[in-house]
């Protein structure tokens, strides 16, 4: 009898800017379908993160890239790593190519987890997943994109100004978008989302029905 042909593990590509609800429709999906999950965003936070606890600069690149290949996968917890400030430095360390390469590998590690799989980040569908069966580009307005930022700081008991929010979401797009290393874009063949007017419920059912169709089921 000739070997088994490996069968490939199914990736769910989820991209989009910040705020734009991608994180919520990715673990919905990954429970609906039995999927792992990862939230790439937490890689580049976490690595952000450990710098700042060590007293250590966010722009030395060969310094960043070590922290960032040492990091566990397995222990990223948003709760520690929600601050607002811990995203935009987050933002910063996510310029290094050097950084890059190093989650990067990580997270094409964890993509080949089966039964399957869903990542949410900034360059799943272009960079990480370039052949996931499916992939969405989930956007809104930085308008909504800065209320539900702010909603979701006072819901934790935070205090929160949406005009500095709303700056720095443009600082953060713009920062992402123009970037030279795997800069923030839709994928070709991603379907475009526009949650600026959909619900939650709506998007996950637009969704749902793309995976679906997708994967053949
Ligand atoms: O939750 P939020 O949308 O605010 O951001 P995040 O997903 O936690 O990501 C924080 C930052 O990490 C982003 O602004 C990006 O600069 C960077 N990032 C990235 O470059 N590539 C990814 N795949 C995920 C995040």
């Amino acid at each position: 009898m000739s070997p088994a042909v490996p069968v490939p593990v199914p990736v769910i590509a989820i991209d989009g800017p910040a705020a734009a609800g991608k994180g919520t429709l990715a673990r919905r999906l990954a429970e609906l379908y039995g999927f792992h999950h990862l939230d790439t965003g937490l890689t580049y936070r976490a690595t952000a993160r450990a710098l700042i606890d060590r007293g250590l600069p966010l722009d030395d690149e060969a310094l960043a890239a070590e922290v960032a290949a040492g990091l566990d996968l397995g222990r990223l917890d948003r709760a520690v790593l929600s601050d607002h400030a811990i995203g935009e430095a987050a933002s910063q360390v996510a310029v290094m190519p050097k950084v890059r390469r190093a989650l990067v590998e990580a997270q094409r590690r964890f993509a080949l987890t089966p039964p399957g799989t869903v990542l949410d980040g900034r360059d799943i569908g272009t960079v990480v997943c370039p052949d996931a069966p499916l992939k969405l580009y989930v956007t809104a307005s930085p308008e909504v994109r800065a209320r539900r930022r702010c909603d979701e700081i006072r819901a934790g008991g935070g205090e929160a100004d949406f005009d500095r929010i709303l700056a720095d979401i443009r600082l953060r797009d713009a920062r992402d978008s123009g970037r030279a290393d795997s800069p923030l874009r839709p994928a070709d063949d991603a379907h475009l989302l526009d949650t600026s007017e959909m619900g939650i419920e709506a998007a996950f059912e637009t969704a749902r029905r793309l995976v679906d169709a997708a994967l053949g089921l």
